[in-house]
């Protein structure tokens, strides 16, 4: 069996939207208070799309900058994988429309929907297309516009998420000679589907007069239940990656920015402290698919991940689904 080639992330990028949407303006609607959703989730603020903007828009923009730090051009890439649950289109996939607007004619393209472990699996998917040598050059995505599927008169939902979108740009580790992925994971559990779900609209109960009525077009969750799973799998999953690895080699953990509170209890159940974590819940709330790749983003961006130690991603979601890799920066 040929040696697998060792793959690296060779640029990031990210995209938020101008709109800044903070607590105050729910309470104008709804009966709710800023207060209460900074206690119960960490979330101040988080940014919404403007009339005419769409995911494959944010997509694009978050991987032109993946790629201007990759110094690579879009012509470069093999493949474009997205991770998103919401595509501009049910079809074709967000990724057709971005290979076309980043002009990458080579590119293959296609989405992947693992609701909040949408880039978990994109760029765990891309490094095994890398390491398999079917691929060179592959641009993984989260991207999401969230906030055109709130209901808006369900304070326990709509409260949770924004818009935006986060890129990683994959090559050959002797290319890029940063950030290898060591090791990956991805699991599910379609057992936990109407967890987090959305009804109506797909093949089981298509769009209707009635399905619109009945607000069957809206993220729907249970916010205790998945409180626990997500709890759970975020501190095993983080066990599972860092074992066999001494403490002082983590350089950070970029969780899904699901709650604060759930980051918190992970971190207690693992007797860690937040110190290593990357949080941006406060700025963004939980954009699903987007929200590894744009905490990422910051923190190589702002200098946070350190040369030669470990990094841990984790995320888990609707599905269920989760996922998790260990990275040398
Ligand atoms: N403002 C004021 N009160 C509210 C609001 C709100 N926005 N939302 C709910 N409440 C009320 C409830 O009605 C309830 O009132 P009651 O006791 O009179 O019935 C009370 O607050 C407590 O409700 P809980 O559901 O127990 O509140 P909790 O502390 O669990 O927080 C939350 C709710 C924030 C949804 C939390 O459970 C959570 O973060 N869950 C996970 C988030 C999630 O499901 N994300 C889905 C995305 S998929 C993924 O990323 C994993």
């Amino acid at each position: 069996m040929a040696a697998r080639t060792r793959v690296g992330i060779a640029g990031t990028g990210s995209y938020v939207p101008e709109r800044v949407v903070p607590n105050g303006e729910f309470e104008e609607f709804l009966d709710t208070s800023d207060e209460w959703i900074v206690q119960r989730t960490g979330i101040r603020e988080r940014r919404y799309v403007t009339e005419g903007e769409a995911t494959s828009d944010m997509a694009v923009a978050a991987g032109k900058r993946a790629l201007e730090a990759a110094g690579l051009q879009a012509s470069d890439l093999d493949l474009i994988i997205c991770g998103t649950l919401t595509p501009d289109y049910l079809l074709p996939s967000a990724a057709c429309l971005i290979q076309d607007q980043l002009g990458a004619e080579k590119a293959g393209a296609f989405d992947c929907n693992a609701a909040c472990s949408g880039f978990l699996t994109a760029i765990n998917t891309a490094e095994a297309f890398i390491a398999a040598g079917r691929a060179k050059r592959v641009l993984a995505i989260g991207a999401e516009t969230l906030s055109r599927f709130l209901d808006k008169e369900d304070r326990s939902s709509c409260i949770l998420f924004g818009d935006a979108a986060g890129a990683a740009v994959l090559t050959p580790l002797d290319e890029c000679g940063q950030g290898e992925i060591l090791d990956s994971t991805l699991g599910a559990d379609g057992s936990g589907f109407e967890f987090i779900h959305m009804k109506a609209g797909g093949s089981r109960h298509p769009a209707s007069p009635a399905s619109v009525e009945e607000r069957e077009h809206f993220i729907r969750l249970r916010g205790r239940e998945v409180f626990r799973f997500a709890v759970h799998r975020m501190s095993s999953l983080i066990e599972q990656m860092l074992a066999g690895h001494d403490a002082d080699e983590l350089g950070l953990i970029v969780p899904h920015q699901v709650n604060r509170r759930i980051i918190d209890a992970a971190l207690d159940r693992l007797g860690m402290t937040d110190e290593k974590v990357v949080v941006n819940i406060h700025k963004y709330a939980n954009t699903s698919a987007a929200s590894v790749p744009l905490a990422f983003d910051e923190a190589v961006r702002t200098g946070r991940a350190e040369k030669n130690k470990l990094i841990v991603m984790v995320a888990f979601g609707a599905g269920l689904t989760w996922g998790a890799n260990l990275i040398r920066w």
